[in-house]
């Protein structure tokens, strides 16, 4: 694993966890762990649970005891990890988003095309698809549950930069983000949207801002903020859906509110991640009198993932869909199948993200390129 600080901790868990609670074909060793800094990526390794560490990670290309490289870097460092590991040989399992541009995230691609043909697999993060409730909804959708879906409205609302104050990270940096809530979190909606409905967006129409410009400097002084704070825009799919989203690190009082409803022609579903055992499902077809949204609590062993940890009710948390990914990538490539999400689908998610910049800076539409 390269990186060792929130989603390091977040997959550590994972690889902990997947074992005694997924058994799955492969059993993974948690072997090595790389930072930029030797002594502190001893010390994570130590906590963590990861038997050695390295301060540069292009030691774990050369070690034969790794097969997996686990990529939990911030944007920028994300296309030349993968591309050399997959060139190296090494499965990678990358955090979203896939990269800092399109054109970052087709080299990507390629890359893994390569490693694809030598039985070597990829696969992004976008660990929101394995939420049991979101992997229901798509069910639902693709069994015809709501029939032909219409509107799609999704929101991902944070709220730690609602503070001036609060101080300047990577995460406020083009350089090294890419974008700000757009790629941060708008991604995320954007390809759990997709994911639940089946359908690609084409086109979207666009605003973004920052509204704090320069904040405290972790060294002292200011620096300025180069990303969006909010990015809100409407969209096509490929199935003629009207789409609408919404990411925003101001959404003053909501932490992690992600959220999506989907309406269809017979019924309709809405999720959101801060009560995420529960789904909301209305089926259209039922009689008026008692028809309406009801609440589905998704922790029957029926429901993806559910049966593997504990009985019914007893509720699963953030850190179970880093287990689920690890156990679904495990799976595939002792199956030697593809897992999913691929770089692919990173890829097209990253052209929306593309196309909803460019939008917002031209004030008008933008096509999603690849989706016509
Ligand atoms: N799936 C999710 O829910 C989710 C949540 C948060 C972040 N993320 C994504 O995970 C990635 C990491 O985010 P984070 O929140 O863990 O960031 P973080 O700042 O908490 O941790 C980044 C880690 O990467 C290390 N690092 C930075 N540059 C490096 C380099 N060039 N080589 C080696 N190590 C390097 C840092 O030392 C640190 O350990 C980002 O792509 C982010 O978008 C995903």
């Amino acid at each position: 694993m390269v990186g060792h600080a929130f989603m390091g901790r977040a997959h550590s868990q994972a690889w902990r966890s997947v074992g005694p609670f997924f058994g799955p074909p492969l059993t993974p060793v948690m072997a090595a762990l790389a930072g930029r800094d030797a002594g502190r990526a001893a010390e994570a390794a130590r906590t963590l649970g990861w038997a050695s560490s390295e301060g540069d990670w292009k030691q774990l290309l050369r070690r034969d005891d790794v097969q997996i490289v686990d990529i939990c870097t911030p944007g920028d460092a994300h296309a030349e990890i993968a591309v050399a590991a997959l060139d190296a040989g090494k499965h990678v399992l990358c955090e979203k988003p896939l990269a800092n541009s399109s054109a970052e995230a087709e080299e990507m691609v390629a890359a893994a095309e390569r490693a694809r043909a030598n039985g070597v697999r990829s696969m992004v993060g976008f660990n929101y698809r394995r939420v049991p409730a979101v992997t229901l909804a798509r069910n639902l959708v693709a069994g015809g549950r709501i029939g032909t879906v219409r509107h799609v409205r999704a929101q991902y609302l944070q709220d730690w930069l609602t503070d001036p104050e609060a101080p300047f990270s990577w995460r406020l940096d083009r350089d090294r983000a890419g974008t700000g809530a757009l790629g941060d979190i708008g991604a995320h909606i954007i390809d759990t949207a997709q994911f639940i409905t089946g359908h690609a967006l084409v086109g979207v129409s666009a605003v973004m801002d920052t509204f704090v410009r320069e904040r405290p400097a972790p060294g002292g002084g200011t620096a300025e903020v180069t990303v969006d704070d909010a990015a809100l825009f409407v969209g096509r799919t490929d199935g003629g859906a009207l789409a609408s989203f919404e990411a925003t690190r101001m959404a003053t009082g909501r932490k992690n509110a992600l959220r999506i409803e989907v309406s269809g022609s017979s019924g309709a579903l809405s999720f959101d991640l801060e009560s995420m055992n529960e789904l909301w499902f209305h089926d259209g077809t039922e009689a008026a009198e008692t028809a309406g949204f009801r609440r589905i609590v998704v922790t029957e062993p029926v429901h993806t993932y559910a049966r593997q940890w504990w009985p019914p009710g007893h509720m699963l948390g953030y850190e179970h869909t880093f287990t689920h990914q690890a156990a679904d990538l495990l799976t595939a490539i002792a199956d030697g199948t593809d897992p999913t999400p691929s770089f692919a689908d990173g890829l097209r998610v990253q052209r929306v993200l593309d196309a909803v910049a460019a939008s917002a800076a031209s004030g008008g539409w933008a096509d999603v390129e690849g989706s016509q």
